[in-house]
């Protein structure tokens, strides 16, 4: 499958976004299951302009960076000109990794890669045995808030419906860009059972406290997921 790099147009976008901000659920939810990683060998699949791969760099991971867009590849690669941490930069497609990793993650990425299965057998291919893949996503079960936010699944069609599609609500500015895939809860699960990953731990974090305060009713329901998995050792 010839995945497309719709973030090489949207990528200024995505950066005034989200900057290098790693405190909202799904982020903060992946760092707390990714664990300690000290010393360890991590691939961040879909890096982006690598914010991510720098809070691991900076807890002491060496780690590695792989992402479809040139444009953000080359911005993370400018950070780390400004401010040398090691880490390597590729550009390139997630299920084409090469390397051994302790680890990989993959923060808000699979909603963006049109191949699920080709990142996974990439990822299983990378994973030393007993390794972990940790995954955070927007929850396949959001339902939007309000008219705002949209829900994770294309509101025409409905949630059994999966694929990608383009959200028309305002504030959903990159999702307007760029699309998304939706994928039912049940599809990621089974596609890691399917590739041999044993999970291990899950996470519903709540959004941070600003975005309570300036509504607490998105508290109520289901907005991030995160996965730990692991490759489970012969
Ligand atoms: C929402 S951004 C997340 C970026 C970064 N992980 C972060 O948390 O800021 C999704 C990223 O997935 C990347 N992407 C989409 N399809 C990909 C693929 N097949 N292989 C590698 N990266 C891909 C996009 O280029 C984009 O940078």
């Amino acid at each position: 499958m010839t995945s497309t790099a719709r973030y090489d147009e949207a990528a200024d976008l995505y950066i005034a976004e989200v900057g290098e901000k790693v405190t909202d659920g799904g982020t903060a939810g992946l760092l707390d299951l990714a664990g300690q990683v000290d010393g360890l060998d991590i691939l961040d699949v879909a890096c982006g302009h690598g914010r991510i791969t720098r809070e691991l760099a900076r807890r002491g991971a060496r780690p590695t960076g792989v992402d479809l867009s040139a444009t953000l590849v080359e911005r993370a690669r400018k950070q780390e000109a400004a401010e040398p941490l090691g880490i390597e930069y590729h550009v390139g497609d997630a299920a084409e990794v090469v390397g051994s990793f302790d680890m990989v993650v993959c923060n808000f990425g699979l909603s963006d890669i049109d191949d699920l299965d080709g990142m996974l057998d990439g990822t299983v291919g990378a994973l030393r045995p007993g390794g972990a893949l940790v995954f955070s996503i927007l929850h396949p079960c959001f339902p939007g808030w309000g008219s705002g936010r949209s829900s994770s699944w294309a509101p025409q069609t409905g949630y059994h419906t999966e694929g990608w599609w383009r959200s028309e609500a305002a504030s959903s500015k990159i999702r307007q860009a760029v699309g998304a895939n939706h994928r039912t809860l049940s599809t990621y699960l089974n596609a890691l059972v399917d590739h041999g990953l044993i999970v291990d731990r899950l996470a519903e974090p709540l959004p941070p406290p600003h975005w309570l305060d300036a509504d607490p009713a998105r508290g109520t329901v289901p907005i991030f997921l995160v996965v730990r998995a692991r490759r489970p050792r012969p």
